[in-house]
């Protein structure tokens, strides 16, 4: 029967029970399963179910974009064909890809002791464009066949999947399109140059981007690739997954980052295969949580996020695969949303802790345990995966400093002192004697109530943490009149950072 078939110019692929027979031509797709020499089913049914990780069966979805018509149908990511990622083609990616991306570490952290866990942090940073992303690229270029990798790939991002997508095909000799908004930061877009993809900037937004690049693959025959939800990103990811149960046999939980769902689908389905006990906690921020309304409202919602220090999770629409993977249940067992500011936070204890520079969307999972919102992880085995480190100096900085102004170690006040010789320097001193860094220093004449003797001086300075700064303020209070701090260090007794948030519950002194 085989052979009968192979002879009418059609292709055979075995796999598990069922034998898949399906023949092309120029202009039509006549497919069809024989289960166990039975007669024929539909075409969709193999098609999305089985023929995807078969060398065969790649074209059938291009095929099928042709049939269903339209620029924007992703045939890997078809909302009524859903496609959950099996353990197997996880560890398939994972012998498919050593040595071609980096097999990170995941260390003991110096934060553990402080945070009353043993927490471990898988280090994707390390990787050469800095993040987990080179995982699913370099899966999803290897699975591509001759003719694929001749007309080459295209992707829409700004962020960590189009510099491992510019990266990973200059290093396979693959052609690569990376489609950004105009708006996009200059040093994004000369990164992707840089690493070899060509850069079309289209559009105001990453949804125009992206309906630009799918319409651009759609023409010119090339593979668009969703960098959060095509199923061979989703098992590249899902690599970092079995190294971690590999470094941390007896892992307890693994706290993952959430965007489109990728990382936490493919690092799931490994972790959960190899230790079933393990939990899995998915995380987003107060803005970024497409997946948490996702699973709750039972539908992928578009969810608008402005700024986010975590914009690698900023996200409007979860990918359709992820969803459907996680909502078939058994993969992730909790999602959390932390504030924004504790992501500062963490970013900042981490520097000072691991001496490590990671972007927001790595830093959730530290910043999850610093809010107090993982409590019954006390005392267990965790591994947070630090995704990514490609953060702007700019905005390490501002988070630093947030995360410093949050944890009251940076204060500033207004006060009014003699404009006399000796007033600055007095004041100088007196913050001297107990041990506080001024960082700044303004003196204001012009518009202030006080005689014309009296100088206002606008401090920024650098304490210790909450009581060193209460003493500051004390010592303010004690020898000026006229004195103004912030509204987060008035409210002393609240111990508030200027974003609200508490003192880290779950932290000993
Ligand atoms: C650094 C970083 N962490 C986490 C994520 C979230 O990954 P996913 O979209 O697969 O959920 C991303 C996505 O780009 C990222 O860049």
């Amino acid at each position: 029967m085989l052979d009968s078939v192979k002879k009418r110019g059609m292709k055979v692929n075995v796999r598990k029970t069922k034998l898949m027979v399906f023949a092309r031509s120029e202009s039509t797709t006549e497919c069809g399963i024989l289960i166990e020499g039975q007669k024929v089913e539909k075409v969709k049914d193999f098609v999305y179910q089985d023929s995807l990780f078969t060398n065969d069966g790649k074209h059938d979805r291009d095929i099928e974009r042709r049939h269903k018509g339209g620029a924007e149908y992703d045939p890997y990511c078809d909302p009524d064909n859903p496609i959950k990622v099996e353990y197997e083609e996880v560890l398939a990616a994972s012998r498919r890809m050593a040595g071609a991306v980096v097999r990170t570490p995941c260390p003991l952290s110096h934060l553990s002791e402080k945070l009353n866990m043993d927490l471990y942090m898988k280090q994707e940073f390390l990787q050469y464009t800095g993040s987990f992303k080179e995982r699913g690229v370099r899966n999803t270029m290897l699975l591509l066949d001759d003719l694929q990798r001749r007309k080459g790939v295209v992707a829409a991002s700004t962020g960590n999947h189009a510099q491992a997508m510019s990266y990973h095909t200059t290093d396979m000799g693959i052609p690569c399109a990376v489609v950004m908004p105009e708006t996009s930061p200059i040093t994004k877009i000369s990164k992707c140059e840089r690493y070899g993809a060509k850069t079309i900037l289209h559009g105001q937004t990453l949804a125009e981007a992206k309906r630009f690049a799918m319409s651009l693959a759609n023409e010119k025959g090339m593979i668009y690739v969703n960098g959060y939800d095509h199923p061979h990103v989703v098992a590249g990811q899902g690599t970092a997954g079995i190294e971690i149960v590999q470094d941390v046999p007896d892992v307890d939980a693994v706290l993952i980052p959430i965007g489109g769902g990728s990382l936490v689908c493919g690092v799931a389905i490994a972790v959960k295969h190899l230790k079933p006990d393990a939990e899995i906690y998915g995380l987003g921020t107060e803005k970024c949580h497409s997946m948490m309304d996702a699973v709750k409202q039972k539908e992928r919602i578009f969810l608008t996020i402005d700024c986010s220090l975590a914009d690698g999770l900023a996200v409007n629409k979860v990918g359709v695969n992820t969803f459907f993977s996680i909502m078939c249940g058994g993969l992730v067992d909790k999602m959390v949303q932390v504030k924004e500011e504790w992501v500062a936070r963490a970013i900042m204890h981490i520097v000072e802790s691991e001496r490590i520079v990671v972007e927001g969307s790595a830093a959730v999972g530290v910043a999850a345990i610093m809010a107090g919102l993982l409590p019954n992880l006390k005392g267990k085995k965790v591994v947070t995966i630090l995704t990514g480190g490609n953060i702007d100096t700019t905005i390490l900085s501002r988070a630093l400093e947030r995360g410093m102004a949050a944890e009251g170690r940076l204060v500033k006040f207004k006060v009014t002192v003699t404009d006399r010789p000796g007033g600055m320097a007095e004041l100088c001193s007196r913050l001297a004697d107990i041990g506080v860094c001024i960082k700044d220093c303004i003196p204001e004449r012009a518009w202030v109530k006080a005689d014309v003797f009296s100088v206002q001086m606008k401090v920024l300075c650098e304490t210790k943490g909450w009581d060193h700064t209460n003493k500051l303020v004390d010592t303010i209070k004690r020898h000026y009149k006229e004195y103004t701090f912030t509204e987060n260090i008035q409210d002393k007794s609240s111990k508030r950072g200027p974003c609200l948030a508490r003192n880290p519950v779950c932290m000993r002194k």
